[in-house]
């Protein structure tokens, strides 16, 4: 049987995953939106697509959620997106009744399926979907990390003149200016970034990695990055479908991990047929244990603006 993947939101990132998703032939696809005709005229035009890029899958776009019943995995992009100078969090009361009107419906056609959360602010939206649909926590996860660890490998490629398929990194914590890239665990053909650059470089692309996605937000003005989302996005889908046991960082539920309680964050987690099936806990020094608890309190103070 094919698999269906549910895109929910069919802006600038659910359009672009939808591509994404049939392009790889990973299953059917459902685009959703409440705008009337935007999914339909999207879908319609990815399935004309699939002579000339060789898929089948069939695309289709929907108002309603009978379309996606039975969907395997469920990707959550609706909700604004930032506009100059705002933060995510400006996002937060927004996107709030946007995710639970959607998570509600999602869950009534998909009692199975496997939650992956876009919206903004991430860490918090992902919360939302997981009290809401009442899933187990490893059904309920959220992208981030895997975008903020491409953005971190992108400028290690540039600084290094190496291809991006010599880096590898990893950047922790909420999604929000306090995220957490990890130099220390950062590498270009396995030896770690920190023997290889001087500190400032290091610093200033750390720097670079948290503005990452306001940096786009001020050079396209009307929305904000939807690419590398997108594919991140798809990275998590293709894991969790081939049962791949990918580790990756993600916006995982912890409970007691990292010191982190009831509450999303990113963390390198292992993502198979089960969802979130692990947590890799990894050893930190101080000021990264330090960065990354700073992190998890900015993530707290705004779920808990929610009262969920
Ligand atoms: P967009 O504005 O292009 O698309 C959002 C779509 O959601 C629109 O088509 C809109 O009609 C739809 N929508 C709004 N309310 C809806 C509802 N109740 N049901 C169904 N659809 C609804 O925005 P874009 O660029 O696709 O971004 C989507 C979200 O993803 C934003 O919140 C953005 O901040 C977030 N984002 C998160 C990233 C991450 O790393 N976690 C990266 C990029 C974007
Ligand atoms: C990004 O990082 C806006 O969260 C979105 O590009």
């Amino acid at each position: 049987m094919r698999n269906k993947i549910s895109v929910v939101g069919a802006g600038n990132v659910g359009a672009t995953a939808a591509q994404k998703l049939a392009e790889r032939g990973l299953g059917d696809v459902v685009l959703v939106d409440i705008v009337e005709g935007i999914p339909q005229g999207k879908a319609l035009d990815l399935l004309e697509t699939g002579p000339i890029e060789h898929y089948d899958s069939r695309v289709i776009g929907a108002q309603d959620y009978a379309p996606t019943a039975d969907s395997n995995i469920v990707v959550i992009t609706a909700g604004l997106p930032r506009k100059p100078g705002m933060s995510r969090d400006d996002l937060l009361f927004k996107n709030y009744e946007i995710v639970k009107g959607v998570t509600e419906q999602v869950v009534k056609y998909s009692p199975h399926a496997i939650l992956i959360v876009v919206s903004n602010p991430l860490d918090a939206m992902t919360q939302v979907a997981l009290k809401v649909s009442r899933f187990p926590k490893n059904r309920v996860m959220g992208m981030a990390g895997v975008l903020d660890s491409a953005r971190f490998r992108t400028f290690i490629a540039m600084e290094m003149q190496c291809s991006v398929e010599n880096t590898h990194a990893f950047v922790l914590g909420g999604h929000g200016d306090t995220m957490v890239p990890l130099p220390r665990y950062s590498t270009v053909a396995g030896i770690p970034i920190t023997e290889l650059m001087p500190k400032e470089t290091i610093d200033r692309i750390v720097q670079r990695t948290r503005d990452g996605g306001a940096e786009i937000v001020s050079l396209l003005k009307t929305g904000s990055a939807y690419y590398a989302p997108a594919a991140s996005a798809v990275e998590m889908v293709e894991a969790i479908l081939f049962d791949k046991k990918k580790i990756l960082p993600i916006a995982a539920y912890l409970e007691g991990e990292y010191g982190v309680n009831g509450y999303y964050l990113g963390v390198p987690a292992k993502l198979g047929s089960k969802g979130v099936e692990d947590i890799v806990q990894i050893k930190l020094q101080p000021e990264e244990k330090a960065a990354l608890e700073k992190s998890a309190a900015s993530v707290k103070e705004l779920v808990d603006k929610l009262s969920l």
